[in-house]
């Protein structure tokens, strides 16, 4: 068994040379520790012969306060010498700063941002809505009711919360804020109302569940299909470049007439298994059409003087064609190595 003075002797010659913390901490261990010298030294009194062990297991006791007082001492010694470096101005402040984490922006945000840019320059003012919707501006005020077809490519999630003013949901579209725009302003209008919808919706490389779109609107006289086209197509250009084909096909939305879907050219499909638009060469990203007569009547506008057009971009789709991306489950999928790269 060690001698307690040579353990006192190691030991304080030892912590007389400590200087940071982080060695003050490990001093202790290996002597005031759970397998610490002194700590050895006590429990190995047993093995001494009876006559010795009052006087080692005094002696030992000594030697455990001793270093208690001690290292107290030198913690306080170095935290008084760090202090008076600190006074004394020997921090050296032109050594180059710690990097501190940075955060960027979504890419989705990105694209909402750059694509309202575009619509901010051609004088579309940004107005936002609710997520958690009104059947009604969802669905019955676009002229889909309970019994329309249109309802089932659109199934949300519904909020159990009967109300005398309808039913609650999620909503799928960006759309109902058509209606809630005219409903409080008057002509000219010209808004896009960015935000996340929500679709009952399987998931595969295109179709996610949660997605974001970007409606526009604009009311005002004369307004025709020649001023949609052409507002669509410069926004996408904005977006792709000059040189990337924009395509306008029919398509039927109940709120629209006539409607149309928009297509732009797929860069991504160099030959076979596409998975971003399935070798068509082309993926969808609007939906859009001229303001139903219908719809102007029931906000209370003149329809023989005021017409308008409405779109709808999924934005996803199009920060997928922007950046290369073949599957749109990446962008939530909260992989910082995925999301570090925009
Ligand atoms: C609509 O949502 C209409 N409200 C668009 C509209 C507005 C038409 C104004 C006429 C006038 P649609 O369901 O096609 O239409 O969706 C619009 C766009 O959202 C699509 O072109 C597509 O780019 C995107 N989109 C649709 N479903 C998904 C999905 N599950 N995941 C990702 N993007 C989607």
């Amino acid at each position: 068994m060690a001698d307690a003075d040579a353990v006192r002797t190691r030991a304080l010659s030892e912590l007389s040379t400590v200087t940071t913390s982080d060695d003050l901490t490990a001093w202790r261990g290996a002597y005031l520790g759970r397998q610490g010298a002194v700590t050895l030294l006590l429990r190995g009194l047993g093995e001494l012969p009876a006559g010795q062990r009052r006087e080692a297991g005094a002696a030992a006791n000594d030697l455990r306060r001793e270093l208690e007082a001690a290292v107290e001492v030198r913690r306080a010694e170095l935290e008084r010498s760090a202090f008076d470096a600190l006074e004394a101005g020997s921090i050296d402040v032109s050594l180059p700063g710690r990097h501190g984490l940075v955060g960027r922006l979504h890419p989705i945000t990105q694209t909402v941002r750059d694509m309202l840019a575009a619509l901010g320059e051609m004088g579309f003012q940004v107005v936002e809505g609710p997520e958690v919707e009104w059947e009604r501006y969802n669905f019955d005020a676009l002229r889909i009711p309970a019994h329309h077809p249109s309802r089932d490519t659109q199934d949300t999630f519904w909020v159990d919360h009967p109300s005398e003013q309808g039913n609650i949901l999620l909503r799928t579209q960006t759309s109902p804020n058509q209606i809630r725009f005219m409903e409080t302003h008057e002509p000219p209008i010209r808004v896009a109302v960015p935000g996340r919808v929500y679709r009952y919706e399987a998931t595969d490389a295109t179709h996610e569940w949660m997605f974001s779109q970007i409606e526009l609107l604009a009311v005002d006289e004369g307004i025709n299909m020649a001023h949609m086209k052409g507002t669509l197509t410069q926004m996408a250009q904005t977006i792709f470049g000059r040189d990337r084909a924009v395509r306008f096909r029919c398509h039927y939305f109940p709120f629209v007439e006539p409607g149309a879907e928009v297509d732009i050219q797929c860069d991504l499909c160099g030959g076979e298994g596409c998975r971003s638009c399935g070798n068509e060469g082309w993926l969808e990203i609007a939906g859009a059409g001229m303001v139903h007569r219908e719809i102007i009547e029931n906000v209370g506008y003149d329809a023989d003087r005021y017409t308008g057009f409405a779109a709808g971009f999924g934005v996803e789709r199009i920060a997928m064609l922007r950046h290369g991306i073949d599957d749109i489950r990446h962008f939530y999928a909260n992989d910082l190595r995925f999301l570090r790269q925009f």
